[in-house]
Order: structure tokens, then C-alpha cells, then sequence
């Protein structure tokens, strides 16, 4: 028998772990264990401050459900997302790269036309995103679907605002022959994320700003090409340098140029002034 001493239980523990009878899950969950026992080594920690982390975990399990994920949310403040998602999306340097899907997403958008109003009457400046979708070489991608999502003047996401029964400022999108599309809706606001549960407890008391800049959503899908998950961030928008989920980069930082009442890239005619903003895709092949 061998008793457990604090020199030798990481290595117990790790071993014990090792025996998973799926060799990923052995993996990963003894490098769990090394890198968690490191972590308490490291900051020497007490028990109460392991308790308090226990609360929190419970108190984020909690007010967690179908539409708040705390637990994704405290992924993304910690940079862990980001980082999973720069590890896996390693796309080629000329195509458009990925960032955090976020937790605002909702499956099954209606489909829209080319220049389709996503905005339906909501209030805020008329904006039109058009561009292409084309591969690495250039050729155009016909038939690429962009579902897009963003957030309302107030920062709200559909999934925010109790009862509503109709697709709210989401819609999809698919790429002409040409690879053209062209969307409108209106110009996006940063928002905060939310502050109201354990997350956000963490983070008050910080200097942390709980800010994200400006953006809109894209989820793009074509036969052939890695999905993309990405945004595009409205440049010189506030908080671009210190985006609370590390989501920015620069590729994606886009102009949103001001347009006088007069005609629409999809052929159409806008009577207030309104904003353009124009972005090729690149896709990156399977
Ligand atoms: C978002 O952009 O929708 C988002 C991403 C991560 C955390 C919170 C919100
Ligand atoms: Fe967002």
C-alpha cells in the first residue's frame, strides 16, 4: 500500500485518472489533474478560498439553462474560448478567420433575399453589408449560406428579450452566382456582456471593461470549405482594443461609410442616410 502524501498525490491521481478507458479521455483528464494540482501548488490554496470557488461553480451551474450559458460565458472572459477557437481554425493567412461563436446564436433563420431587410422596422441607421465569398484563389463561391445575427440598439439579442415569437434581427443569406451578397439591417452598438450572475460578480471587482465593440454575426456555410464562425467589427467602434472576450482582430475591423439618401447596393433606394460597409469573404477549403 502506499500512503498519499502531498509529494506523491498529483502523480496518484494522475495515474488513477490515466485509466479511462478511452485513450483521449485518459489524456486529458491526467493533464487535468497535473495542471489543477499545479494551479492549487502554485497559489498555495487555502480552504477557504476553495470553498468560495466551489460556491462559485455551483452559483454559475445554477443560473445557467437553455438560453444563459455562464459557463460558456466565463470561458470566453477568461480567453479560453478564443484560444480553442484560434487552435482549430488555423486557416490559411488570406482567409477570413474565426472568432467566438458567442451564445446568441439561434438555429433555423429565415431566408432572405439578396438585400433583405434582417431589421424589419427596428429602430437605428439603415446599414448595408455587401461583398463577396470567394476561395483562397479568388474564384467566386456560389450558393454559400451566411446566417447572420447581431444585437438591437439597446445591446439585446433575440434570446435576451422575453416572448417574441418572430425571428429578430437573424436571418440567412446565400451568395449568388458570382459569389455576391448583400444584407441589410442596422448598424450594430457595443454591448455589455452579461453582468447579473457570478460572471459578472468576478468581474466588478476588477478593472475589466465588460464591453464588447460593435459587431455583427456570421455563421457562413458552403459545400467544399471549412464552416467560417466570424464577425465584423465596426471600425474605430469603442472597445475594439479591449474586447471582454479577446473576440477582435484586425482582419475583421471593417469601415462603416456614410451614405447620403439615393440608391442601395442591391439596386434598391434608401431614403435616409444610411451606412455601407463592404467585406470579402475568403474561405479556407476542407
Ligand atoms: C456575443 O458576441 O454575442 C458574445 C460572445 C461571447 C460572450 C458574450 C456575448
Ligand atoms: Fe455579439
Amino acid at each position: 500500500m502506499r500512503l498519499v502524501t502531498e509529494d506523491n498525490i498529483t502523480e496518484l491521481a494522475a495515474a488513477r485518472w490515466s485509466s479511462a478507458h478511452d485513450p483521449r479521455t485518459a489524456e486529458v483528464m491526467a493533464a487535468l489533474v497535473r495542471h489543477l494540482h499545479a494551479f492549487a501548488r502554485e497559489v498555495r490554496l487555502s480552504e477557504t478560498e476553495w470553498m468560495a470557488a466551489m460556491r462559485w461553480l455551483t452559483e454559475t451551474g445554477q443560473i445557467s439553462d437553455e438560453k444563459r450559458e455562464e459557463f460558456i460565458l466565463a470561458s470566453d472572459v477568461l480567453g479560453l474560448s478564443m484560444l480553442v477557437v484560434q487552435m482549430n481554425h488555423a486557416f490559411d493567412a488570406k482567409a477570413t478567420p474565426a472568432t467566438v461563436l458567442g451564445p446568441f446564436h439561434i438555429d433555423g433563420s429565415p431566408e432572405k433575399e439578396f438585400g433583405g431587410d434582417m431589421s424589419d422596422g427596428l429602430p437605428g441607421t439603415p446599414l448595408y453589408i455587401t461583398g463577396t465569398v470567394a476561395g483562397l484563389d479568388g474564384s467566386p463561391v456560389a450558393g454559400a449560406v451566411l446566417d447572420v445575427w447581431q444585437a438591437d440598439e439597446e445591446g439585446a439579442y433575440e434570446s435576451q428579450i422575453p416572448d417574441i415569437d418572430e425571428a429578430r434581427l437573424r436571418a440567412k443569406y446565400t451568395s449568388r452566382a458570382d459569389g455576391a451578397y448583400c444584407l441589410r439591417t442596422i448598424a450594430p452598438k457595443g454591448y455589455s456582456i452579461p453582468m447579473d450572475g457570478p460572471v459578472g460578480e468576478l468581474i466588478r471587482g476588477t478593472d475589466i471593461s465588460h464591453f464588447r465593440p460593435a459587431h455583427v454575426h456570421f455563421l457562413i456555410n458552403a459545400a467544399g470549405y471549412e464552416p467560417l464562425i466570424t464577425h465584423l467589427f465596426q471600425e474605430g467602434a469603442e472597445y475594439l482594443d479591449t474586447d471582454v472576450v479577446f473576440g477582435t482582430k484586425q482582419e475583421l475591423v471593417v469601415a462603416f461609410e456614410s451614405r447620403e439618401p439615393g440608391p442601395t447596393p442591391d439596386g434598391g433606394h434608401c431614403a435616409w442616410p444610411w451606412l455601407e460597409a463592404r467585406y470579402d469573404f475568403v474561405l479556407q477549403p476542407v
